[in-house]
Formats: C-alpha cells, sequence, structure tokens
C-alpha cells in the first residue's frame, strides 16, 4: 500500500500536479492521511457520511464529488457553519437553480466545481457547453462561489491498451482545460481544475491546465487495474483471508466461506483479456496459486476453479486450510468489511483501521 501511494505521488509531483485523494476506496482516516502528500490540496469523497467522518478527524479541505442532490443541501450547510470546506458539484442548470435557491433560504455560499464530461458515460456539461456559463452565472449571482471544472474518465477503466489509455488520459486533461477556458473568457475564475482516474493518472504523459488529480484506486490497487496494466498482480495490497470448507468431487472444485458478500459481485475483468472470475486466489502468503479463481458466489459461498476449467486434485487443499482472494474492484470489495488487518511480513495480523459505511 505504501508502494502504491509513493509510486502515484511521484509520478504525479513529476507531471507537476498534485493529488487530491479520492478516499471512497479506504473509507478510513488512518490510509487517508497516508494518502495525503505533504501538497495534496485535501481530499476528495463520495458520499456526505465521508465527509461527516474524515471532518471529525480534521480535514477540512474536501471535495464531494457526485453531483449534488438537493436534498442534501441542508445538511451540507450545517457542516459549513461547523467549518467545514466542502466543494460541491452540479453539472445541470435545473441543479445550479435548486442551489441557489437553498443558498437563500439556508443563508449559505456553497462552493461548487461544475462537472464536465470527458467520455459520454456519465454525467458532466460538454466543455463549451452555454448551459456551463449559464450555471456559473446563476450561481455566481446568487451567491455562491463557482471554483473550477472537475471530470472523471470512467471510460478509461473499458481501455484494452496503452494507446487507448493515453488517449484517454489526454481526453480527460482537455476535456477540463477547455471547459476551464471557457469559464474564464465568460469572466469567471477557475482556479481549480481537478482530473482523476487511477488508469488516466497512470498513463497522462502531460498535467499542462491541471491543478490536482483525484485518485482512489491506487491505494490498493486490484485485479482491473492489473488488467489494464496500471498496476502488475504483486502491487495488489488488498485481499480476502477465506477458509477451505469443503470439496465438490464431482466438479473437481473446491469451497471457501467467502462468497459475495465479503468478495463482492464486481465482475470488471469479465471483459478483459483474462477473466478472474470474483477473485483470484493465493495462498495465505498472498502468493498466486496456479490459475485457481473463485468461478462463482453465492452469498457465503465462493466455488473455486483452475481457470482451464479443468479439474482441481482432491488433495489440492484441505478443510480449514487458508486462502487469500485478491478483488476484481478494490473500492466493492473493501466496502463489504468493517476494517482492515494489517499484515506485515509475517502473516500475523498487527493492528486493525476500521472503515466507514453509509450515506
Ligand atoms: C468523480 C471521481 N473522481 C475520482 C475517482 C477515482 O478514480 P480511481 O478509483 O480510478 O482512482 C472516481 C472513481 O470512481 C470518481 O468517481
Amino acid at each position: 500500500m505504501t508502494r502504491n501511494i509513493q509510486s502515484m505521488e511521484a509520478q504525479m509531483s513529476g507531471l507537476g500536479v498534485s493529488i487530491r485523494p479520492h478516499v471512497k476506496t479506504c473509507k478510513s482516516i488512518e490510509i487517508a492521511r497516508r494518502m495525503m502528500a505533504d501538497e495534496s490540496p485535501g481530499i476528495t469523497v463520495s458520499t456526505l457520511a465521508e465527509a461527516e467522518y474524515f471532518f471529525n478527524h480534521g480535514i477540512c479541505d474536501q471535495l464531494y464529488a457526485v453531483g449534488i442532490a438537493p436534498g442534501k443541501l441542508a445538511r451540507v450547510a450545517e457542516l459549513y457553519q461547523r467549518g467545514l470546506e466542502l466543494k460541491l458539484v452540479l453539472d445541470d442548470l435545473d441543479a445550479a437553480y435548486r442551489v441557489v435557491e437553498a443558498a437563500g433560504r439556508l443563508e449559505c455560499r456553497f462552493r461548487l466545481l461544475l462537472e464536465i464530461d470527458a467520455d459520454g458515460q456519465r454525467g458532466g456539461f460538454a466543455p463549451d457547453a452555454h448551459a456551463l456559463i449559464e450555471s456559473a452565472d446563476l450561481l455566481a449571482q446568487g451567491g455562491c462561489r463557482v471554483m473550477g471544472v472537475m471530470t472523471h474518465m470512467g471510460a478509461s477503466y473499458d481501455c484494452r491498451d496503452t494507446a487507448c489509455l493515453r488517449r484517454a488520459a489526454e481526453r480527460e486533461r482537455l476535456a477540463v482545460v477547455s471547459a476551464a477556458r471557457h469559464l474564464v473568457r465568460a469572466g469567471h475564475d477557475c482556479p481549480i481544475v481537478s482530473v482523476g482516474s487511477t488508469p488516466t493518472a497512470r498513463f497522462a504523459r502531460r498535467m499542462d491546465g491541471v491543478t490536482e488529480v483525484r485518485t482512489g484506486t491506487h491505494v490498493f490497487m486490484d485485479l482491473v487495474m492489473a488488467g489494464l496494466g496500471v498496476c502488475r498482480i504483486s502491487d495488489i495490497a488488498l485481499s480476502v483471508l477465506t477458509e477451505v470448507i469443503g470439496y465438490r468431487a464431482g466438479a473437481g472444485e473446491w469451497i471457501v466461506d467467502a462468497g459475495w458478500m465479503a468478495l463482492s459481485r464486481d465482475r470488471g475483468t469479465a471483459a478483459q483479456a483474462v477473466d478472474q472470475g470474483y477473485g483470484l486466489v493465493c495462498d495465505q502468503d498472498g502468493k498466486v496459486i496456479d490459475d485457481i479463481i473463485v468461478r462463482a458466489t453465492s452469498q457465503e459461498h465462493g466455488i473455486l476453479a483452475l481457470r482451464s476449467g479443468k479439474p482441481i486434485d482432491a488433495d489440492r487443499f484441505d478443510v480449514g486450510e487458508r486462502l487469500r482472494i485478491l478483488p476484481n474492484h478494490a473500492c466493492a470489495t473493501a466496502g463489504k468489511h468493517d476494517g482492515y488487518w494489517l499484515i506485515g511480513d509475517g502473516q500475523q495480523p498487527r493492528r486493525y483501521w476500521p472503515r466507514i459505511h453509509g450515506w
């Protein structure tokens, strides 16, 4: 984990940009503090529960990087009153009206970034959209503070080669840089120009015009990232410890006590060149075992099979043997658990770091 954090920090500092780590992956103050480099402007969160938790632990500069739901603005206003510098995001003129209305009603000067669409997959204004300027004008006239633009290139997760990842990174950069120019030409300040996903950060060649990068998955890495070529399997710092509970003699498959409740239902590697099922199986020391994956899951059962479909030997494991499963998607798998057991070189858990849930 420390290596992953340092490597992303080194890469971003080489490109002259700071990281505002996305802590939705870890949801843990112990880890968030380690993800914040000296020059980090703050953190990125994905729920108000995270915002409250990290604020209670002293992190005051946060970007809530999900389009704001008007029903949450009263809670946000309370957090402002307590001193949280929470930047909100919106990508819709109607949402801007709702924010301005709430700003008047709640007597709160909301700070906002406008979300830009870089990949056509989720929300965001087109970089040259008239509604971008209209929204910024409306927010500024309504007593709110427009602080810049942000985007997230989710499509980078679907890339299949390095050229695609490099193009995605550059498209992400160009989308926000051109939107920022558009805003400045219309008379708005744009101090924050924010991009971020682990794959685009890893493959970006330049960050000119960008002020911060929001990576989150880089802290643990996962099988999807390994499949994209963003990391090696040996960089994955998160695993689910499980125990062998039986053998399906007919099928030549072993059963463990980690089902989708422990691993998540994420199948992010299904469309990649190497399908890792619901996770890749390692021995207790974290050494990958002979192409064995979790082929299927039910709530509390995981079925282990050889990727080739051939039967696994009946004497391959013992009931009670402990194994580790590497996750397809670190955010989804970590989200199934209440905390992290830290292990060092030996296998004895050293410490426990809790994490939070909820909205
Ligand atoms: C808005 C936003 N920013 C940043 C990120 C971080 O991306 P990654 O987990 O690939 O580092 C995400 C991830 O979903 C996101 O939704």
